[in-house]
């Protein structure tokens, strides 16, 4: 029987009438439905974000150590179910078994480290100018955080934020992508049991559309402090400009166009490898996905050879199995896919597969793993001879698609790895430091990798991007606090009197004449 799967307000499913139905198959395998989703609509975004306002100031109550508690039963329950959500996962969306337990493990990952940060919260004494008197500061919880959320990483990029908003003491109304709704039931099943009190956590299955339009009206009454969104930049920018006019800064987690710099000194078998992964790990559709690889003409042929050597025998398939890559994440993924290989013209040349586009028994790919025809599985193409003026070079593309770019000297490889706007990831490849620290200094990305790949960064280090890629605002590790709380100062006089800041402050008198003698 198929899982009927709808909003979760005050952890209970939704009766009323879905707005839309969303039957939602097996990417790998079209003819396995998983789960048939009951979307709600923009009042089912209010009602989630009203419950969850009466429920945040009793929650910032509780001591932040007792949250962390909370937390951490949650990061056990994810251990104890790790196979069973993964499995979904890979049923769901198509990522690789491996890749999929991985992404669970980053949840973990999360949990462990703001487990324990509900001990911590720290804020500070600070000495006064006027004595008597005592400065201090405190972390204080934003209110109600509305969570959006894209379905490339269905569980763990949600617990970037969910994670310490919660432990912040922040109540949550989290809109997981609708395309992917058996697991973000079953991440909402495994947070509702951890001990979390009725009301901190809601879940709004809602279309885009709708979701912004309750998104809207939340902001406006008021209903919502904080907005995360992982997702477009596009879509980014309206929720950016939305909440700007109201005041409030969102955790915006945005597209990338990342580069991957091969100087000639590089290790070029690592670097195909580094490429390899970047580039075609699930499927191309991560935000740190490889967008181009910028390669010195003088090792251009040999790393061009190597990598698409590498891509060819790359297994590609069912993602049950041992595979680099499995299918697209649905159908709309995958059209869009399409739409730009459009973007590869007669300059280019393109390789790293026996075919560009969906793999079939009419256009085979040589030692695919299992039957293409079950699923919506796509060659991996590499296209070389990409310029600065190309679409290519300047166009997320998420998807299984790799541009290469020759640069001469290392100005232009800077050029070439900024020249886009986008700033999220960056690699470089080279055995020389003053090369990688150049490359620190002059590259516009929030995440900086020397010879490693553009995706895979750790739970524990400051995520996020800049220009088209983010406001820069920052996820994980002890920098994501600043999104989740805000910073309130108290000051202290204790002397009974008023004494005035900068009036009353006392003086040291100085000898400004005073010499050494010769
Ligand atoms: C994303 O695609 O939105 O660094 C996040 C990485 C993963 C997260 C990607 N840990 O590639």
């Amino acid at each position: 029987m198929t899982r009927t799967i709808a909003s979760l307000i005050d952890g209970q499913p939704t009766a009323t009438t879905p707005a839309e139905r969303l039957t939602i198959t097996n990417p790998a395998d079209l003819a396995e439905v998983v789960a048939e989703a009951h979307l709600g609509d923009a009042n089912t975004f209010v009602e989630a974000a009203t419950a969850a306002r009466a429920a945040q100031r009793a929650w910032a109550c509780v001591p932040a150590p007792v949250r962390g508690r909370a937390i951490q039963q949650f990061g056990r329950l994810v251990e104890d179910n790790l196979e069973a959500l993964a499995r979904l996962i890979t049923r769901e969306i198509g990522k690789p078994i491996r890749e999929s337990r991985g992404e669970v493990r980053e949840v973990i990952d999360t949990c462990t480290f703001f487990a324990s940060e509900g001990r911590r919260l720290y804020g500070q004494t600070v000495p006064s100018e006027l004595p008597d008197k005592q400065l201090f500061t405190f972390r204080v919880p934003v209110g109600v955080a509305a969570i959006i959320t894209a379905g490339n990483f269905p569980v763990a990029v949600p617990s970037w934020y969910i994670v310490p908003a919660l432990l912040c003491g922040n109540t949550v109304v989290w809109k997981p992508a609708e395309y992917a709704p058996a697991t973000a039931e079953a991440f909402a099943q495994l947070l509702l049991h951890a001990g979390l009190p009725v009301g901190v956590f809601q879940m709004v299955l809602t279309s885009g559309e709708q979701t912004f339009a309750g998104l809207t009206r939340c902001v406006e009454q008021g209903l919502v402090d904080k907005v995360g969104f992982t997702g477009s930049t596009e879509v980014g920018r309206q929720i950016g400009e939305l909440c700007g006019r109201h005041l409030q800064s969102p955790c915006l987690e945005l597209g990338g166009k990342n580069p991957l710099v091969v100087m000639p000194d590089a290790d070029l078998d690592l670097a195909v490898q580094g490429a390899l992964f970047s580039g075609f790990g699930t499927a191309g559709q991560r935000c740190t996905s490889l967008g181009a690889v910028i390669v010195h003409d003088d090792v251009h042929e040999d790393f061009l050879t190597r990598f698409d050597a590498s891509v060819r025998g790359a297994a590609i398939g069912d993602p049950t199995q041992d595979v680099l890559y499995g299918p697209m994440i649905n159908q709309r993924f995958a059209e869009r896919f399409e739409q730009w290989l459009t973007l590869i013209r007669p300059h280019h040349t393109a390789c790293g597969s026996t075919g560009v586009g969906r793999i079939s028994s009419g256009n085979p790919r040589d030692g695919f793993v299992g039957d293409p025809s079950a699923g919506l599985f796509f060659h991996p193409t590499i296209v070389d001879g990409v310029t600065a003026d190309d679409d290519l070079y300047r166009t997320e593309t998420f998807g299984p698609i790799v541009g290469v770019a020759r640069f001469a000297g290392f100005a232009e490889a800077i050029g070439l790895a900024n020249g886009h706007g986008y700033g999220l990831s960056a690699s470089i490849y080279t055995r020389d430091p003053l090369n990688v620290f150049r490359f620190r200094e002059q590259i516009g990305a929030g995440m900086v990798s020397v010879n490693n790949s553009t995706s895979g960064a750790e739970a524990h280090l400051p995520f996020g991007g800049n220009g088209k890629s983010g406001n820069g605002s920052r996820q994980s590790g002890i920098w994501v606090l600043d999104q989740f709380t805000r910073w309130q100062a108290m000051n202290w006089d204790y002397s009974g009197r008023l004494q005035k800041a900068q009036m009353d402050v006392s003086d040291v008198e100085a000898d400004p004449e005073f010499r050494l003698p010769d």
